[in-house]
């Protein structure tokens, strides 16, 4: 399959007499997709049961007759004004019980029948209309599902949800009484009907409670999600979407994504560290205009797996954003780098987001190719370029990795749920081993937590996994190669509670945590090698051969066979040297990345990422700032 680029379009936004012209446009540029539809439900059911599809119908020809395929959304992250006097209660309500308003989007509450019920009326008609149209080449479902914090919803539809959810799952409350642990504070449940929703108790909600909500509302995600692919293939055999985010943990992606064919993501690296990174001030400064250096590997190479295999960027950052508290200009080049990446990660496309910036509404401030005056803005040659260039590269192909990481979401909630200390954060936890991976210059291939075969895989890390599948314990048991488990690595029950025998509880490895402590970021534990632990450590005891130990005398690293325990959240300090120990023990081959530079391999290419803001030296070659390298292997 032939690497592509697209871009994000709505039609509805401008005039018709526009129309040819974009798109004959968008096909000069060498553009392959464009997407439309994700929020035009007001004008394709202006009032209740009145569809209006010629204009979209209109669209739909226009753009395809210029050569372009057509993603085609459902529009149902947008309900129109109307559908809240058909259905008042459909609102999503917030933690603090306040009911959330109309005059934006993603207002709906997932678990709200009505509200699906409206969902499948206008896919059905979507699909019957457009199933078989010769353009439409992928259904993309919904928008970007919890943006906007709207995973968790307080409404009473929830509520009703919920219990019928707990009901289904422990057929009676003595049996849940006892999976939470309801004796303590006289919690017990003598009905099903008693239960509420873990939000405005005086203290924290027993967790196991909390657990319990964060699995039901991923749970109503992905029913909601099915609700609409159930349709779509019965009038389609377009392949399905959906554009997932970056950082959003709050439902199960491996979940939804075994309802879709193709994961997308949408990318905006800038955005990003502005708004979602704990990276120190410096950093922060330093890739003001380029991004964190690993944020869209990790993303590329989690939505991979999601996807198993097939993924795309559905959005991509073109300029400055709108959202973020600081909204700077990419670099020249950033927009040509970022797409390449994704493309050496095994993208089969990239959608620039949004063609033309809008002249109206919430988005003014936000970039497109274009501006609002038609004229090309910078990405448009950068997308023009990229279009040139993938003309003589290879078909899409993501390459094989030897070491892979596994990313479980609902460890999120676990240690969300019960943090033990401030800073506690697994998705920080597992990015700071994958940005050790990158250090080293290694492929990584994130695999979802019920993986039942590791074989191929030279080196496996699973730190915090709460609780380890049995398929995964199975696959480590019988694993030929390394892996690195820790910190927080099967320490909860599936009911959250504490295990005994104690955690770990690993395969052929004597050793149990006697006792775990969060500290504040400035009070490390020192490692007898170098680095230290921060933020949390685990002391053990047991017969299993220590590797290294802490200046205070407790194992750090811990060995039984290939498998070993790390006893702390260990620092980049400590990890390059864990790490490139493993990996040399291993036989896997490391390069030791300068700062700002990255590196992937496909079975054909290697390339490098110059993220810095000034050129760097690779194999004799000089890379400018924001540039891109690659060489045939
Ligand atoms: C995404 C969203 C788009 C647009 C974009 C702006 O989150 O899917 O519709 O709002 O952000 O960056």
């Amino acid at each position: 399959m032939k690497r592509t680029l697209g871009v994000c379009y709505y039609p509805e936004h401008w005039p018709e007499t526009q129309w040819a012209e974009d798109a004959a446009r968008m096909a000069g540029l060498g553009l392959t997709w464009v997407r439309i539809g994700e929020f035009a439900w007001s004008r394709m059911e202006p009032e209740p049961g009145r569809f209006d599809w010629d204009w979209l119908d209109r669209a739909i020809d226009t753009l395809g007759r210029a050569g372009l395929k057509v993603v085609l959304g459902t529009p149902t992250a947008t309900p129109p004004r109307w559908m809240l006097d058909k259905h008042p209660d459909m609102l999503a309500v917030d933690e603090q019980g306040r009911t959330r308003g109309f005059g934006s989007r993603r207002h709906y509450c997932f678990s709200h029948r009505g509200y699906r019920g409206e969902c499948a009326a206008i896919v059905t008609r979507m699909a019957e209309r457009y199933g078989k149209n010769p353009y439409v080449a992928v259904w993309q479902t919904d928008n970007e599902y919890a943006c906007h914090n709207t995973v968790l919803s307080y409404s009473d539809a929830a509520l009703h949800a919920f219990r019928d959810w707990l009901a289904q799952k422990y057929q009676s409350p003595q049996a849940l009484n006892r999976a939470w642990g309801n004796v303590f504070w006289s919690m017990e449940y003598a009905s099903f009907n008693d239960i509420g929703l873990p939000n405005l108790t005086v203290t924290e909600a027993n967790p196991a409670h909390v657990m319990d909500f964060r699995r039901f509302a991923s749970d109503e995600v992905a029913a909601f999600n099915r609700v609409q692919t159930d349709i779509l293939r019965k009038h389609s055999v377009a392949p399905i979407a959906h554009n997932y985010m970056g950082r959003v943990t709050d439902f199960d992606h491996f979940a939804t994504g075994a309802d879709l064919d193709i994961a997308s993501w949408d990318a905006y690296p800038i955005g990003f560290l502005s708004d979602r990174s704990e990276a120190s001030p410096e950093h922060k400064r330093r890739f003001l205009r380029q991004g964190d250096p690993d944020f869209q590997a990790f993303h590329h190479d989690l939505y991979r797996a999601v996807g198993r295999g097939r993924w795309w960027i559905m959005e991509q950052q073109p300029g400055p954003v709108n959202w973020a508290p600081y909204n700077p200009d990419p670099l020249p080049g950033m927009a040509r780098l970022w797409a390449w990446e994704a493309f050496a990660h095994g993208a089969e496309a990239v959608c620039y987001f949004r063609w033309r910036q809008a002249p109206f509404a919430q988005e003014t401030m936000h970039a497109g190719l274009l501006r609002p005056d038609s004229a090309a803005a910078p990405a448009f040659h950068e997308a023009g370029q990229v279009a040139g260039e993938l003309a003589s590269m290879p078909d899409v192909d993501a390459g094989r990795a030897d070491v892979a990481l596994v990313f479980d979401y609902a460890s999120a909630w676990a240690w969300e749920t019960q943090p033990q200390g401030r800073d506690f954060d697994y998705f920080r936890l597992v990015f700071s081993q994958y940005r050790a991976l990158r250090r080293l210059g290694l492929n990584v291939d994130i695999l979802p937590p019920d993986v039942a075969d590791l074989s191929g895989y030279k080196l496996v890390l699973a730190p915090g996994v709460a609780t380890l599948s049995d398929a995964l314990l199975g696959a480590l048991a019988s694993h030929k190669g390394a892996a690195l488990l820790g910190p927080r690595t099967n320490a909860k029950t599936v009911d959250f509670s504490t295990p005994v025998p104690l955690p770990p509880n690993l395969p052929g490895m004597d050793a149990v945590v006697m006792r775990v402590e969060s500290l504040p970021p400035d009070a490390p534990v020192p490692l007898v090698q170098g680095g230290a632990f921060t933020g949390w450590r685990e002391k053990l005891e047991g017969g299993a051969e220590v590797v290294e130990m802490t200046e205070d005398g407790f194992p750090a690293v811990l060995r039984a066979g290939g498998l070993h325990y790390l006893a702390g959240w260990a620092d980049d300090t400590a990890l390059d040297r864990i790490l490139s120990g493993l990996c040399a023990a291993q036989g896997i081959g490391v390069q030791s990345m300068p700062v700002g530079l990255r590196t992937r391999a496909t079975a054909t290419h290697r390339y490098w990422f110059n993220y810095n803001p000034e050129a760097v030296q690779v194999e004799g070659v000089t890379i400018p700032a924001a540039g891109v390298h690659w060489r045939a292997i």
